[in-house]
């Protein structure tokens, strides 16, 4: 049996099939009902039991050869058959343009905005370690402000997890660059939430930071007014309301006068009129000093803004998992948007 197997396997190899009636005959040949591979593994049942292993190997490899085969002669006759039947007088596809995805679009125009004020692109890993993620941003071990964050840790070492936000990116640059520092840091950001229309476990943020000597509160709020009326219009205005960041004191949110004239209004904004678009704050002189700064010369601020919120504010979308789903009916409502 054996023999036989091989030379079909022989046999296939030499063959070539030039038209679709010679594929078709091919194909009744080896997988038809009556056909060759059919009787094969019909007879396979009488080989004896110390031979099934070597001959069942050689009849699957004859089928794997049996179905390149085919599929090699009908792509080559699928082309042949249909080229004369091609009607060149029959106008185009139009080319379907692509598109970029909501969350780049946001992001590119946030960072676009930041560049032009002078802060420079920086990035960090998406696995980090405590230090980065934490302990160098005033959480301390214990503390319940950890709890702001659920974490997704590494099963084998749980110094180590996805980072919980862009802000582990601010250490980095503190530990390794000399003030002044402006930087913003774009990127993938993990929390293990429950999913739902409002938060999924993978978001986007873009971070600031600018360290330099005599840097004050009213500098943060005058380059977020700035920011807010690059981004969402000229007659933007912003109001911080203190908040709490262990890395930040003082800490601040900053929300956009939204307007309250519809029942859109009230629900984007629980009814406030204000819209609540990042966390920001002055770095705390622990952090600095953690990384390195002398927090007796230098001084600082931080911010820290979600991508999805403001690409749902931005394109009125009212679910978050849009985001994630790869739906080419939501995609392709993006095309042509730069
Ligand atoms: N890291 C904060 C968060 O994920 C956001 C944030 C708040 C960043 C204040 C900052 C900041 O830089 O100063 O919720």
């Amino acid at each position: 049996m054996l023999e036989i197997i091989e030379k079909h396997i022989r046999s296939i190899e030499q063959t070539a099939l030039s038209s679709a009636e010679e594929v078709e005959t091919f194909r009744i040949q080896y997988l038809g009902k009556k056909g060759i591979l059919t009787a094969l593994f019909a007879d396979f049942k009488t080989v004896p039991n110390d031979q099934k292993k070597l001959v069942g190997q050689a009849l699957n490899a004859l089928k794997t050869n049996v179905e390149e085969a085919l599929s090699r002669f009908q792509v080559k006759s699928n082309t042949r058959k249909s080229a004369p039947q091609e009607d060149y007088s029959r106008p185009g596809y139009a080319a379907i343009p692509g598109a970029h995805h909501p969350i780049s679009l946001v992001r590119n125009e946030i960072v676009s905005i930041l560049e032009r004020m002078g802060f420079a692109v920086a990035q960090g890993p998406e696995m980090e370690d405590d230090w980065h993620n934490f302990s160098a941003l005033n959480f301390p071990p214990e503390h319940p402000a950890r709890d702001m964050q659920d974490t997704f840790f590494l099963a084998k070492d749980p110094d180590w997890a996805l980072r919980t936000h862009t802000s582990s990116v601010q250490v980095r640059m503190m530990e390794t660059k000399k003030p002044p520092i402006r930087i913003i840091a774009p990127g993938r950001v993990f929390r293990n939430e429950a999913i739902s229309s409002r938060s999924h476990c993978v978001f986007h943020q873009v971070e600031g930071l600018y360290i330099d000597k005599n840097v004050s509160f009213a500098d943060l709020k005058q380059t977020l007014l700035e920011f807010a009326r690059a981004f969402f219009g000229e007659k933007t205005e912003i109001r911080l309301r203190p908040s709490y960041f262990p890395f930040t004191e003082p800490s601040a949110e900053m929300d956009i006068w939204w307007g309250l004239e519809n029942e859109v209004d009230h629900r984007m904004t629980k009814g406030t009129g204000w819209l609540e678009i990042m966390g920001c704050g002055m770095v705390d002189p622990a952090v600095l000093e953690s990384c390195g700064i002398d927090p007796s010369v230098y001084s600082g601020y931080a911010f820290g803004m979600g991508i999805e919120r403001i690409a749902m504010q931005r394109f009125q979308i009212p679910d978050i998992r849009a985001f994630y789903e790869n739906d080419l009916r939501f995609l392709s409502n993006f095309t042509g948007a730069l």
